[in-house]
């Protein structure tokens, strides 16, 4: 899988911002609370995250060292933030029972096996604590990739597990989770012209294709637009 580019990716002009918003102001977060962010990438959210947290700290995890760099030089030497290179599908790298809360956006329909994810976040959780995901959802981007076979019918992109709320809710519950609240959320998102809408599917959603490929999906999806749907979870540990 090609790395990520997390100079390109904070170049551009991402919804990814809005859901980092809403997912941040679900948690509602103390100032001397410890802070997880899931699947951080570059740290945009964490950052925006940590100005609520004067006397607290904050945890980045990722799986992408490229990623990571541009978050270490987000944060510099501040003492408050630790970055954890960590995969999502495996116990997150901290002590059981550390994290206040945890966040997580864009990142979560990565990972096929959700069940993984939502029992390694409850054990990471301190009681009381609790989570704010965003992530693609049951429907997700289904106009866009409809388009594909038109460009070529042997052409690969990664394997999205977009969840749906019952699964969800049933994983949640079977975690340990309580006060469960998930919803899909419809977000088409245009993109100013044709030459941000290829920057934006070559960094982002299409990042093995040619120039080609690029190029002719962009010509299809005549509206510039990217018809997201995103997977909102609340919960808490009792
Ligand atoms: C679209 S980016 C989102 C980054 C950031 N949360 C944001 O909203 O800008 C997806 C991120 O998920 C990370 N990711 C995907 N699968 C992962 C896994 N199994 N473990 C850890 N991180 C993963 C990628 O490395 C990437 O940084």
């Amino acid at each position: 899988m090609k790395a990520w580019d997390g100079v390109a990716y904070d170049a551009l002009p991402l919804p990814h911002e809005q859901w980092g918003i809403r997912t941040i102001e679900a948690l509602n977060l103390q100032p001397n609370e410890t802070l997880l962010d899931a699947g951080c990438g570059t740290g945009r959210d964490a950052q925006l995250a940590l100005e609520q947290l004067p006397n607290g700290f904050l945890v980045c995890v990722d799986q992408s060292s490229t990623m990571l760099d541009q978050c270490r030089s987000r944060f510099g030497q501040d003492s408050r933030v630790k970055i954890l290179e960590g995969d999502l599908d495996k116990a997150l790298p901290v002590e059981p029972e550390s994290i206040d809360a945890i966040m997580s956006v864009a990142a979560l329909h990565w990972l096929a096996d959700h069940n993984n994810v939502w029992r390694h976040f409850f054990t990471a959780l301190k009681p009381g604590g609790r989570i704010a995901t965003d992530c693609g959802g049951f429907g997700n981007l289904a106009k866009t990739l409809a388009l594909v076979p038109q460009i070529d019918p042997n052409i690969k992109f990664p394997d999205w597990y977009y969840a749906n709320v019952a699964d969800t809710e049933a994983l949640l519950k079977a975690a340990g989770f309580v006060d469960i609240e998930v919803s899909l959320r419809p977000h088409p998102t245009p993109l100013p012209n044709k030459e941000t809408l290829e920057t934006y599917l070559r960094t982002l959603v299409f990042r093995e294709w040619s120039d080609e490929h690029i190029s002719k999906i962009s010509e299809l999806l005549t509206d510039n637009t990217l018809d997201y749907v995103r997977l909102e979870v609340r919960a808490s540990k009792a």
